[in-house]
């Protein structure tokens, strides 16, 4: 499947001779912003709403969708390879499995990635149609048998409800949008509301803690933002923290293309 999608960020000279660019399945015809509105258009005849892809074994389905995305970030790879290997060393370690909280967790690679490792995961999105998504996903790489809380909720309100329970995670990967509504309109502004989230995330770490994850998408500002907000919340907890910006690069790799900003706590 090759598709081709309008990217803000590549402001060089094409590489691909024209009639590559013409062979290809889908043409996104949208804003350029993360979350603009387009839709697609078929060049060699139309194709069905999803196809099949696979990231290290873990077979879901990419997803043409009114946004320009796909379905998947593939960007979040190094995420979620990262997440596999500190999950299952913890799990080798621990008498019961590590509790990962996955907020805005979209169509779910990152819950089956830290499933399969070895995690219980509590998945929290606030739309129905991603939940949804992310459990065919779940279908489709025959992992219904692992432990997935399938949640749709707004996750500040879900943090705030898990805290007066009493509840703990060992590790949470927060993925918020620029701007986005919870399932009863709750509005999400990240830069108003994220130094409350990271705050919550802070407090809902369990006593024996792997990692906090935080990427962010779209937004005119530099990691070293999402780098301070975590040194702020996690850095009296000793561990490390690691920023940077999650980069896609071309197949001759001859280019990177940045795609997000990220900030991982590492106890
Ligand atoms: C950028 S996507 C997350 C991508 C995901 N981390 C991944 O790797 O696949 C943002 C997600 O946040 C969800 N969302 C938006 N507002 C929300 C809210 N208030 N509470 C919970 N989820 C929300 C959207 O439905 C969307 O699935």
């Amino acid at each position: 499947m090759k598709i081709v999608r309008p990217e803000a960020q590549a402001i060089w000279q094409k590489a691909l001779e024209p009639k590559e660019w013409k062979a290809v399945d889908a043409i996104f015809t949208g804003d350029t912003e993360e979350d603009g509105m387009g839709r697609w258009l078929f060049p060699s005849g139309q194709l069905g709403e999803t196809w099949p892809m696979e990231w290290d074994g873990i077979t879901f389905h990419g997803r043409f969708t009114s946004f320009r995305h796909v379905g998947v970030f593939p960007e979040q790879s190094s995420h979620w390879h990262f997440l596999s290997d500190m999950v299952r060393e913890a799990a080798k370690k621990r008498s019961t499995p590590p509790k990962v909280l996955n907020l805005f967790g979209y169509t779910g690679l990152a819950s089956l990635a830290a499933a399969r490792a070895g995690a219980h995961v509590t998945h929290v999105d606030a739309s129905k149609k991603a939940i949804g998504w992310a459990r065919e996903n779940q279908q489709l790489a025959d992992m219904e048998n692992l432990p997935i809380r399938w949640i749709c909720d707004d996750a500040v309100k879900f943090c705030e409800r898990e805290l007066r329970r009493g509840n703990t995670y060992d590790a949470i990967l927060l993925d918020p949008p620029k701007y986005g509504r919870g399932p009863k309109g709750e509005v999400w502004q990240l830069l108003d509301d994220l130094p409350h989230m990271v705050d919550l995330t802070r407090e809902l770490i369990s006593k024996d803690p792997l990692f906090v994850v935080l990427t962010s998408y779209a937004i005119r500002s530099s990691f070293y933002a999402m780098h301070e907000i975590m040194q702020e919340a996690f850095g009296d907890l000793g561990g490390k923290i690691e920023s940077g910006e999650l980069i896609l690069r071309t197949e001759d790799s001859a280019r990177a293309i940045s795609t997000s900003l990220f900030s991982r706590w590492i106890a």
